[in-house]
């Protein structure tokens, strides 16, 4: 074939990038023929591991009698810390406060002690039930505040972010505002719930499939544990039916215990909890407990702010570190806070290790930041978005765009983004609409509000900030992808294709996306901090830039042409007047020898932090976006239900807009969720009450706003080199959430003539709204 160019007669590619294109398993999630860990095909004599757990929340474990247990038809054996061939330790962050089962003592109510081996589930799970623990209690403490007063220590070093003249800042304020709010945690809820199964190979291998974010993490673990290294341990998953944070470092005891049973008895073994024992004994959303003292002049512009946030990080570490340290990151949100100084106080609770959540503890510093806001407007009496705009960080120059860690806001987009929400979502008007309503109305009342999310991109460990990928051209022309990132419904694998396909000028179809493995990435981050795409697109691209130069280089010197002669486009590649197809192309090129293979790699430039100094540029740029929600109460029952919410959210340039807006719909139902009917709620013994949905209420699709307006701002683009100047989209809008929160306590408020900030802790359940409502009726 000849031609000038490669005109538009050819079509061009499907699903390049900023295109909609539906996620690649979209069809195959709705027909059941999505292939999940417990999917794969069981090999004959697999085995079924169940987990024996804790009844009391501390306590000496004085003897353990496992005999009837063992006797208990269909089992095989137990695992208890003494069949750890390695190290009994799962601690993913090396402090060594985390046992597979511990030898001494539990630390909270639920934790596995030991696992039963049977030829069924159903024969483990029974079994687990039956063993006879003794027990010297100790006292407990649950809760953060219960856990300063009996003076329980921090599990990790707490953080402390200082900037200007914290004292001097309060005593030249106008006002001053003191108050306390609690905040909930949150189950992950995640459809498929945690699960292992452990293939034992030759010699000291093992192949774990598992549902994890982090393979790599779960591989070093289970070498740790089995005390092999890690090159004799592969993890795989192909997808998980939802981590949110709940698989980053959660999956390690399964892992472990699957693999360490494998290897004793030389079968397969697959362990999955049920619902009740996924809640129990894997961590979730760290509650806290942060007490705010704010200072203020007369406008409502903050002068200074000192907070400090305790929160519940359970008996262990986990992630509690970083966690505690992203809500003081964002204590700010978007607002420019000219002294200021956060502390964190991580407690150690005799609860589940608290984890990873979308958001990462970021949310809870938000909901902190908004809560203050709210007070100052009450106190001055002016509506909450007249003072959020006027403590809006600002512009390079006008000395109001250093954050609190010392980074500065350079792309400070909110100013237009929420003037556009504002006009289309008609707040003005619908807002004194509502104030009219309320005075009319007796029973219902109505609240609105608008807010703003600004949220850090990057890891804060620094080092996370690294990817992978691996691209293998066959030579019939077909496309293998992998790269260190993991699947778990966001979208990842279908916009990592996207990019190697507009890379690549082929269609979407020709690429093979496949399971993750660290077998062909090694040392991955985990799939998290909503960086995926940044960090995986970057070196998937790497990889296909690399084959792209080689077959380029090829095809010149073939057909001798310069390389600037070699284009490739819609499935072709034009080679000076010559066009072959790509498949050609390759064929050729392998016949003369070319390396069809390449590892790209990418690691994210400029982040630095210093944890010491509480200074340093620890998140590459910001995501922003914001909310506009109305509710209306029952002020005699206290339900409530969204009327309406509208969404602008900043993607930068979108990869693929129907995906993103899927992630901005999903990340802001579960924010709400979080913040209104989500409660957990332990008993006095340190029990979990709420630990299946019979009793912890996700949001239904009836919950969702009657009116759901979402928007990306397709205006805006990355400042910095991201891919394609994309911006990550996984965890941001979960904050828009609070904007529903921000609108019931307007509504609760109402009752008192908007003259008190309503006391309104997390999650404003019914029963909470409702007597918010009767305190604000009694007088305060
Ligand atoms: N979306 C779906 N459908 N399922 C999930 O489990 N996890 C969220 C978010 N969106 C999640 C999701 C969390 S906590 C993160 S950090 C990001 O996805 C991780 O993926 P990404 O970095 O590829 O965005
Ligand atoms: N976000 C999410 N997961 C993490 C982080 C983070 O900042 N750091 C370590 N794991
Ligand atoms: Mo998301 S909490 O960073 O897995």
């Amino acid at each position: 074939m000849k031609h000038d160019t490669i005109t538009k007669a050819t079509e061009a590619v499907s699903g390049t990038v900023h295109t909609n294109r539906h996620h690649d398993s979209a069809e195959k999630h709705v027909t059941g023929r999505a292939e999940y860990c417990d999917d794969i095909g069981e090999p004959q004599g697999t085995l079924h591991a169940y987990l024996g757990v804790s009844s009391v929340a501390h306590g000496l474990i004085k003897s353990m009698d496992l005999s009837a247990v063992l006797a208990a038809p269909g089992v095989i054996g137990v695992l208890t810390a003494d069949d750890i061939p390695g190290v009994n330790d799962i601690s993913p962050t090396g402090l060594k406060d985390e046992p597979v089962f511990p030898t001494e003592k539990t630390e909270f109510h639920g934790q596995p002690l030991f696992a039963v081996v049977a030829e069924s589930r159903n024969a483990a799970r029974r079994a687990a039930e039956l063993a006879k623990v003794d027990y010297e209690v100790l006292p407990h403490a649950l809760d953060p505040l219960e856990a300063q007063e009996v003076g329980h220590p921090f599990v990790t070093a707490p953080l402390k972010l200082e900037r200007g003249e914290i004292e001097q800042g309060f005593s030249d304020a106008d006002h001053r505002i003191k108050g306390q709010i609690k905040i909930g945690g949150q189950d992950h809820m995640y459809l498929e719930g945690q699960i292992a199964f452990a293939i034992p190979g030759e010699d000291d291998d093992v192949v774990v499939h598992c549902s994890t974010q982090h393979p790599s993490e779960a591989q070093h673990m289970v070498a740790h544990v089995l005390g092999v290294p890690s090159n004799a341990v592969t993890v795989n998953v192909r997808r998980m039916g939802g981590g949110f944070g709940g698989k980053e470092s959660q999956m390690n005891l399964f892992a472990a215990v699957a693999a360490v049973a494998a290897k004793k008895w030389n079968c397969p073994v697959k362990i999955r909890p049920d619902r009740d024992q996924d809640m129990t004994a894997t961590g979730k959303r760290h509650d806290f407990v942060v007490d705010y003292d704010v200072a203020i002049d007369d406008s409502g512009r903050i002068q200074a702010v000192d907070g400090v946030f305790a929160a519940r990080c359970g008996y262990s570490a986990d992630l509690s570190g970083p966690v505690t340290d992203r809500a003081l990151f964002h204590a700010d949100n978007a607002y420019f806070y000219p002294n200021v100084r956060l502390r964190s106080r991580p407690m150690k609770t005799n609860t589940v290790s608290n984890t990873a959540f979308r958001g990462f503890g970021g949310p809870q510093g938000v909901v902190a930041a908004e809560r203050m806001i709210e007070e100052i407007a009450y106190a001055l009496g002016k509506d909450p978005l007249e003072v959020r705009k006027a403590n809006f960080y600002g512009e390079a120059g006008d000395g109001r765009t250093l954050t609190p860690y010392h980074q500065e806001v350079e792309d400070n987009i909110l100013p237009r983004l929420i003037s556009e929400l504002e006009e289309t979502a008609d707040y003005q008007a619908r807002r004194d609409a509502i104030l009219a309503f309320n005075k009319a109305s007796k029973v219902i009342k109505k609240g609105i509000a608008l807010t703003p999310v600004k949220f850090g991109i990057s890891f804060t460990a620094t080092w996370y900030n690294q990817a992978g990928a691996l691209i293998h051209i066959y030579n019939d022309g077909s496309i293998h992808l992998n790269h260190g990132g993991t699947e778990m419904g966001q979208g990842l694998n279908t916009k990592v294709a996207q990019v190697v396909a507009d890379a690549l000028q082929v269609d979407f179809e020709r690429i093979k996306i496949t399971k993750t493995t660290t077998e062909k990435v090694p040392n991955t981050s985990a799939t998290a901090a909503s960086s995926g795409t940044d960090l995986n697109g970057m070196a998937a691209l790497d990889a296909a830039e690399q084959l792209k130069a080689r077959l380029t280089d090829f095809a010149a010197e073939h057909w001798s042409v310069e390389p600037e002669a070699v284009i490739f486009r819609n499935n072709m590649v034009q080679v000076g007047q010559d066009v072959v197809s790509f498949s050609d192309l390759v064929r050729k090129a392998y016949m003369a020898r070319v390396h069809l293979s390449a590892a790209g790699f990418y690691k994210t430039p400029k982040i630095h932090w210093d944890r010491a100094a509480g200074k340093g540029r620890p998140f590459y740029y910001y995501a922003y976006g914001a909310s506009c929600s109305e509710v209306s109460i029952d002020t005699l029952t206290g339900e409530y239900r969204v009327e309406r919410s509208d969404i602008l959210h900043d993607v930068g340039r979108s990869l693929n807009p129907v995906l993103d807006k899927g992630q901005v719909e999903g990340a802001f139902i579960q924010g709400m969720g979080w913040l209104t009917t989500e409660e957990l709620w332990w008993d006095k013994a340190g029990r979990l009450r709420t630990h299946a949905p019979s009793t912890y209420k996700i949001p239904l699709a009836s919950d969702r706003p009657r009116v759901f307006n979402v928007n990306l701002a397709d205006w805006s683009e990355n400042r910095e080199l991201t891919i394609k100047r994309s911006k990550a989209v996984g965890e941001p809008p979960f904050m828009l959430g609070v904007s529903v929160f921000e609108a019931l306590s307007m509504a609760v408020a109402s009752v008192a003539d908007y003259r008190e900030c309503p006391r309104i802790d997390a999650p404003a359940t019914p029963e909470r709204v409702l007597l918010a409502v009767e305190r604000l009726k009694a007088g305060g």
